[in-house]
């Protein structure tokens, strides 16, 4: 376990000064791009040296498009942290649920996502990110095909050095509830469970991992990370790329209210739950007490 190894993610909305705490999230906050700065130096005084950004936008419609508009909040936000953070390591989640009215992860036909017709508006957005400044791309809609339709768009563009890591074996999950009130981003109708994963399927995720290293991913991630580590010994075996895991919404939320209540302590709980998913076999663990864990490495609490 060490500090290199952990990735923060950051909501970012649109306006000016904006640092709202996300109700279901105590302690997390979106913040306009003019504010986030406030939340990268603490990060990187920390020691935390990645983040990931999610984009929330104010309009959303029909085909996402504010996901991919070279002025869209997530664009202006890793220009503006190219420019005055250089030395941290900016990642874009590419996603189209925060930017679409309906709240899906791809675009629709009638009432179904058409997956075919997503991966170009995911290839869009994954280059503008890009392009914009972000180091790394990180697809976590679950369309099958996102990994290859992204590496030949960036490819065509010239990123051939810019790696994918891809939510791999993400499923369709009860953990993600407080994200969805921070993004706006639940879905309208219906659920997630034609292209997110069942999570009683244990050989699915391995293939849904296999499918994104042959297309190209650099980095594969489970997700949720918590109730999940099985999977995360499974795969770091059975494959020779780094190994991702996203503790979510859900978790911090859980260890936030349990510990507002005096039921657990909290950064003792936080450090096990983070330790159980090292010990299960993660390179790289996302998390939302990223700097928190930071801390707790620096004082010798874990390592
Ligand atoms: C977007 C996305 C979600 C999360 C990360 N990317 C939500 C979802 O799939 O509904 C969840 C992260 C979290 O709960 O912390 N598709």
């Amino acid at each position: 376990m060490d500090k290199a190894s952990l990735i923060y993610p950051m909501f970012l909305v649109d306006g000016e000064n904006v640092r709202e705490e996300i109700s279901s999230m105590p302690g997390q906050y979106r913040y306009s791009t003019d504010r986030m700065g406030e939340k990268l130096e603490e990060l990187s005084d920390a020691g935390v040296s990645s983040v990931m950004f999610f984009g929330i936008p104010k309009q959303k419609d029909e085909l996402g498009s504010m996901a991919y508009a070279e002025d869209g909040v997530v664009q202006r936000a890793f220009r503006k942290a190219k420019r005055e953070y250089p030395n941290l390591y900016l990642i874009g989640d590419v996603c189209m649920c925060e930017y679409t009215s309906h709240g899906h992860c791809g675009v629709l036909c009638g009432q179904d996502v058409d997956n075919d017709k997503t991966l170009a508006y995911l290839a869009k957005t994954a280059v503008s990110q890009v392009q914009a400044g972000a180091d790394m791309v990180a697809p976590s809609d679950m369309m099958d095909g996102r990994v290859a339709a992204i590496r030949t768009a960036l490819d065509q563009k010239g990123f051939y050095h810019t790696p994918i890591m891809a939510y791999s074996a993400k499923f369709a999950s009860a953990f993600y509830g407080p994200f969805r009130d921070a993004a706006e981003s639940a879905p309208a109708f219906g659920d997630r469970k034609t292209y997110q994963m069942d999570f009683h399927n244990r050989r699915e995720a391995f293939k849904e991992v296999c499918l994104d290293v042959e297309e190209g991913a650099d980095i594969v991630m489970v997700k949720p990370a918590m109730a999940y580590g099985d999977l995360i010994r499974e795969i770091k075996d059975g494959v020779k790329v780094p190994v991702a895991s996203y503790s979510v919404s859900g978790e911090y939320s859980m260890v936030k209210a349990a510990a507002a209540s005096g039921y657990i302590e909290e950064e003792s709980v936080m450090c096990e739950l983070a330790a159980s998913a090292y010990r299960a076999g993660t390179d790289l663990y996302i998390t939302y007490f990223a700097k928190e864990l930071a801390g707790c490495m620096d004082a010798g609490k874990i390592g």
